[in-house]
């Protein structure tokens, strides 16, 4: 038997080196999680959409660390092999250097997650120096960053006009020299997530970014079709809504006639 190789930083560069794209998805539980690895996903997000996907928030805002801690631990004792990268909450790391360092730090040690991800271009290289020199890996995060929804005005997508289009590029250097070992590239024109994947040595993931980024990532139960919901980017490769549903409607029908249980599941 082989041992399982797990996927580190340096895999990733090697991956972007040799044209192998990544699979990313999210995750949030122990039993998704160790599914999502055995079907080869090379990152496991534990992403603050846990506020959005699975509690039902209209927005990642309210969530905080201690809940990515609580999903990441779940999550990093299910996987064998993919990478795990548990994301900071909206105000654990843009507050003060200290604080940013402790928060990553008690999401490596206590979620026991191997890298984490942050939101941002220029103004957080300051804290992502600080995060790496404690030996914890950064994966940037640029374009649509969800935490500053309001700011936006709404989950639109970023880089259209000439400006925001030259701080996407400007910020995908900056968060590379600061040492971040990949970003994500949140619905950015294809053309500009094209220029900026070239552009740089660290692998870059996309969602809604086209198909020219290093790797692709989802909300994983938005591609299952467990939330509803839709967007021009999201593939659904199953309607799990659906099959819950039709299944627990049986169950229903079936407690209610008596035709479960019978003796058959009797001790
Ligand atoms: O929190 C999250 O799940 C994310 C992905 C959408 C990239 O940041």
């Amino acid at each position: 038997m082989t041992a399982i190789q797990q996927v580190t930083v340096q895999t990733l560069q090697d991956m972007k080196q040799a044209g192998e794209k990544i699979a990313m998805l999210t995750a949030y539980d122990y039993y998704t999680a160790q599914t999502l690895d055995q079907a080869g996903v090379d990152i496991l997000l534990v992403g603050d959409t846990v506020g959005m996907a699975v509690a039902g928030h209209p927005t990642t805002i309210p969530v905080r660390l201690e809940h990515i801690i609580y999903h990441a631990e779940m999550v990093s004792r299910a996987v064998k092999r993919a990478m795990v990268v548990g994301d900071l909450p909206f105000l654990t790391y843009q507050v003060t250097i200290e604080s940013a360092v402790q928060n990553a730090g008690r999401l490596m040690q206590d979620g026991k997650v191997h890298a984490v991800k942050l939101e941002g271009g220029r103004s957080m290289v300051p804290f992502i120096k600080h995060i790496l020199r404690a030996g914890i890996p950064v994966m940037g995060h640029l374009g649509l960053t969800p935490q500053s929804v309001y700011r936006f005005g709404g989950f639109r997508v970023q880089g259209r006009d000439a400006l925001s289009a030259t701080k996407v590029r400007e910020a995908a250097l900056a968060l590379q020299d600061a040492g971040c070992f990949a970003i994500v590239l949140e619905a950015i024109p294809a053309d500009l997530a094209r220029e900026v994947t070239q552009s740089l040595r660290i692998p870059t993931i996309g969602i809604g970014a086209g198909p020219h980024c290093d790797g692709q990532v989802l909300v994983t139960p938005d591609m299952l079709g467990m939330t509803g919901f839709s967007a021009k980017y999201i593939k659904h490769y199953a309607n799990l809504k659906q099959v819950v549903h039709d299944a627990v409607s049986q169950y229903v029908r079936e407690v209610k006639s008596g035709e479960y249980p019978t003796e058959k599941h009797a001790y």
